[in-house]
């Protein structure tokens, strides 16, 4: 499925993209929430912004994308969108081949693009892996729970201080490696904390203990990303996003105005290089 309503200028630069990538091999931390709300801040200020769903037999961004191109809400802007179906060949060297050719087809089309977000699905699949090799900046969001740090690190349960990463940590170390013997920039790996509450969490500060550790061992940025708010979980039927909410006449509340905070710093944290040139 593509949108092409934001090919935007072709005779523009035809540097590479810069590519984002929403990864965590654990379900529900909020890659696909992130991904869009990372999009739409993106064209609404000004850049050409592909999206890729690797994700696509999910669906939740493409069917996002899909809500928000119907909407009554007249002249919303949408990115140029590709849905990254998993084949279903037979053997798994052809699905592979499969995967790979519709993942770089996208990749190639999106050339022209300033930025390319990449939602992945909440486990290990070849097109996630893939995904995570093109990526500048990696965006793992987790939740405040020892669950959810189980996606970087096995920590021994009578012992917090023993760590050993986890199989996704070591991808993504893989990936890193890739990366430098190729000469490319290092990806900027950022671990986000996502549905952060404001109720007593007795884990918490053992939580942050271990990621602290584990950020300077395996060299990831911790951002203190979204609070726990109910406006992301309406968005999503209505196709809109904290920054459409003018435009379609709501009445922007205390927590709608803090969650675009929120939005606004994350953007300011992963110090992407295009913003700083504008
Ligand atoms: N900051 C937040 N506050 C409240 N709800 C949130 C927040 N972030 C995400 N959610 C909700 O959490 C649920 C999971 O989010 P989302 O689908 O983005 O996660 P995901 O990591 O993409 O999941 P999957 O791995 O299954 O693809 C959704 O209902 C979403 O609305
Ligand atoms: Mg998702």
């Amino acid at each position: 499925m593509i949108y092409a309503e934001n090919m935007g200028n072709l005779e523009g630069s035809m540097t590479n993209p810069y590519v984002v990538v929403l990864g965590n091999e654990k379900g529900g931390t909020g890659k696909s929430t992130i991904a869009m709300h990372l999009s739409i801040y993106l064209l609404h200020s000004g850049f050409r912004v592909g999206t890729v769903d690797v994700d696509a037999r999910q669906g939740t961004l493409t069917r996002y994308f899909e809500y928000r191109r119907t909407s009554t809400i007249a002249n919303l802007l949408l990115p140029t969108h590709f849905a990254i179906k998993k084949s279903d060949a037979e053997t798994i060297a052809e699905a592979k081949v499969e995967d790979g050719r519709d993942f770089h087809n996208a990749m190639e089309a999106l050339a022209d693009h300033d930025f390319v977000i990449i939602d992945t699905p909440g486990n290990d699949t070849f097109l996630s892996q893939l995904a995570h090799s093109y990526a500048n900046t990696l965006i793992t969001p987790i939740n405040d729970s020892f669950v959810d740090l189980d996606v970087l690190v096995n920590i021994n349960g009578n012992d917090h201080r023993q760590l050993r990463p986890s199989i996704y940590a070591e991808m993504v170390w893989n990936q890193r490696k890739e990366h430098a013997k190729m000469g490319q920039k290092p990806i900027d790996w950022i671990v986000l904390k996502n549905r952060l509450t404001t109720l007593f969490n007795k884990n918490r500060n053992e939580i942050n203990l271990v990621l602290d550790v584990l950020s300077k061992r395996i060299g990831f940025r911790i951002c203190n990303g979204f609070c726990d708010r109910v406006v992301f979980k309406e968005l999503f039927l209505s196709g809109l996003t904290l920054l459409d909410l003018e435009q379609s006449g709501q009445q922007m509340s205390l927590s709608h105005v803090s969650a675009r905070q929120e939005l606004r710093e994350l953007i300011a944290f992963m110090k992407l290089p295009q913003l700083s040139e504008k």
